[in-house]
C-alpha cells in the first residue's frame, strides 16, 4: 500500500493543486465525494468559457453559436460512449439525463415497461440505493395499471460481504427472467460487486441495466469487458456539474431504446461540464485514480479495523491492496458505539472532515442503523486519512 502512495505521490499532489475548492482550504478534509465530487480548474473553465463564448439553444437556430451547440452535444454523446470504451457507438445510444436517478427512471419507464410482457419476472438489488430500486417498481406499477402482471425479485446478497450472491442469483433465474438491475460499486459499502459474475449467473440472454453512479470517475468502465445493456451515471459525481447524467445503451438485447415524449431544450452547460470533466478523468487515467483511492480506502479500513468501538459496515475480509479478495472502491462506512451517526459526523466536521452521516438513501433491504460514510476521490491524501484515525481514536 505504502508503495503506491510513493509511487503515485507527485501525481496526487499534481491533480489536487487543480481543484480550487481543495486548495482554498487546506484545514477541510472533503470525504463525501461519493455524494459528489469536487471540480477541477478545467471544468471549471470550460464552463465559463462556453458561457461567454457561445451559449445558445441546441438543435434549434441556424446561427453560429447555435450550430456550434448543437455539434457540441453530438460530440458529447460519442465522447460518452468513446470514455465507456463502446466497440459499437454505431450499435448503441446515448442518451442525456439530469442524474443516474433520472436516468434509471428513464430506463424503467421509457424502456422497461416496453419490454416486459405479463408472466414476466425482474431481479432488483434492495439493498442498493433507492434510486436503483423504485424506478423499477415504479415500471412494475404503471404495467399492472394496464393488466400487465411481472413479478419483481429480490438480488440476493451474501450476509458476510453485502457482495450479490452468484450462486443464489443463478438459482432464482429462471426462463421468465427479463431484466436485472445492478449496481457497479456500492455507495455504502464500497464494494465492487462484480458485473462479470452477474452475467456468467444470469446467462447470455437477459438485459443488465447497470447503476455506475460510484464507478464512473473512479476506476476504468469499459462496456467492452463488462456485458452489460445499460450504463446510467451521474455527471457530478464524476467532476461535471450537477443536473447532468447520461443513460448509455447497447441496444443489442431487447427493443431499442427510444426515451419517449417532448425532451425540450438539453442542459447544455452541463454537457460540456461533463465532456472536460470526462477528458480530464482520461487525462489523469481512471485505473491510476482506482489505485490511488483503493489504497486510501483500504489505509482507513485497515486502521478502523484496528480501533476499539468501531464497526466496519461490509466487507470484512482483508483489504490489502495486493490482496486478491480486495475489494473496497474508495467508499468506507462505519459507525462508533455509544455515538449516534450523526453526532459523530457532526463531531468530524469540527475536526475539519467533511463525511456523509445518515443512512444514505439504501433501500428497503438496507441497514437499519445509521452510519458515517467516509468517500473519496483523486484530491485525498494518506495523511488526511491519519488524521482521521488520529481523531477516531481520540474520541
Ligand atoms: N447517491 C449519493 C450518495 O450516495 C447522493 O450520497
Amino acid at each position: 500500500m505504502q508503495s503506491v502512495f510513493k509511487e503515485l505521490e507527485d501525481w496526487n499532489a499534481e491533480l489536487r493543486a487543480q481543484f480550487p475548492i481543495i486548495t482554498a482550504s487546506p484545514e477541510l478534509a472533503y470525504l463525501d465525494s461519493a455524494a459528489t465530487a469536487q471540480k477541477p480548474r478545467a471544468v471549471l473553465d470550460a464552463v465559463r468559457t462556453y458561457l461567454t463564448t457561445a451559449n445558445a439553444n441546441a438543435g434549434r437556430g441556424s446561427y453560429p453559436w447555435a450550430n456550434r451547440t448543437t455539434a457540441l452535444v453530438a460530440q458529447a454523446r460519442e465522447r460518452v460512449a468513446a470514455f465507456l470504451g463502446d466497440p459499437a457507438p454505431d450499435r448503441s445510444a446515448v442518451h442525456f439525463v439530469s442524474g443516474a436517478s433520472e436516468g434509471l427512471r428513464t430506463v424503467a419507464r421509457d424502456w422497461l415497461t416496453e419490454h416486459l410482457t405479463a408472466g414476466d419476472e425482474i431481479i432488483v438489488p434492495f439493498a442498493d440505493h433507492q434510486a436503483n430500486a423504485q424506478p423499477w417498481l415504479e415500471a412494475q406499477r404503471l404495467l399492472a395499471a394496464q393488466g400487465v402482471r411481472v413479478t419483481v425479485r429480490e438480488m440476493p446478497y451474501q450476509a458476510s460481504s453485502h457482495d450479490y450472491d452468484p450462486a443464489r442469483l443463478a438459482e432464482l433465474v429462471g426462463e421468465r427472467t427479463a431484466f436485472v438491475a445492478a449496481t457497479h460499486v456500492h455507495h455504502v459499502y464500497g464494494g465492487d460487486l462484480n458485473v462479470h459474475r452477474i452475467r456468467q449467473a444470469v446467462g447470455p440472454s437477459v438485459p443488465i441495466c447497470l447503476d455506475a453512479a460510484q464507478s464512473v470517475g473512479h476506476l476504468p468502465v469499459d462496456v467492452g469487458t463488462l456485458d452489460v445493456d445499460f450504463v446510467v451515471f451521474s455527471g457530478h459525481k464524476a467532476m461535471a456539474l450537477p443536473g447532468i447524467g447520461a443513460i448509455w445503451a447497447r441496444n443489442t438485447r431487447g427493443p431499442e431504446f427510444a426515451p419517449g415524449g417532448w425532451a425540450g431544450t438539453p442542459n447544455t452547460s452541463g454537457i460540456v461540464s461533463l465532456v472536460a470533466a470526462l477528458d480530464w478523468l482520461d487525462a489523469a487515467a481512471p485505473a491510476r485514480i482506482e489505485r490511488w483511492t483503493v489504497a486510501l480506502a483500504a489505509r482507513l479500513t485497515d486502521g478502523l479495523r484496528r480501533l476499539p468501538g468501531y464497526e466496519l459496515l461490509g466487507c470484512q475480509l482483508s483489504l490489502a491492496v495486493d490482496s486478491p479478495v480486495q475489494q473496497r472502491h474508495g467508499i468506507v462506512s462505519f459507525r462508533r458505539h455509544g455515538t449516534s451517526a450523526n453526532d459523530l459526523g457532526f463531531v468530524l466536521s469540527t475536526h475539519g472532515f467533511l463525511v456523509r452521516a445518515d443512512s444514505h438513501c439504501q433501500a428497503r433491504a438496507g441497514e437499519q442503523e445509521d452510519s458515517v460514510r467516509v468517500s473519496l476521490h483523486v484530491y485525498n491524501t494518506p495523511e488526511e486519512i491519519d488524521r482521521l484515525l488520529g481523531v477516531l481514536d481520540a474520541l
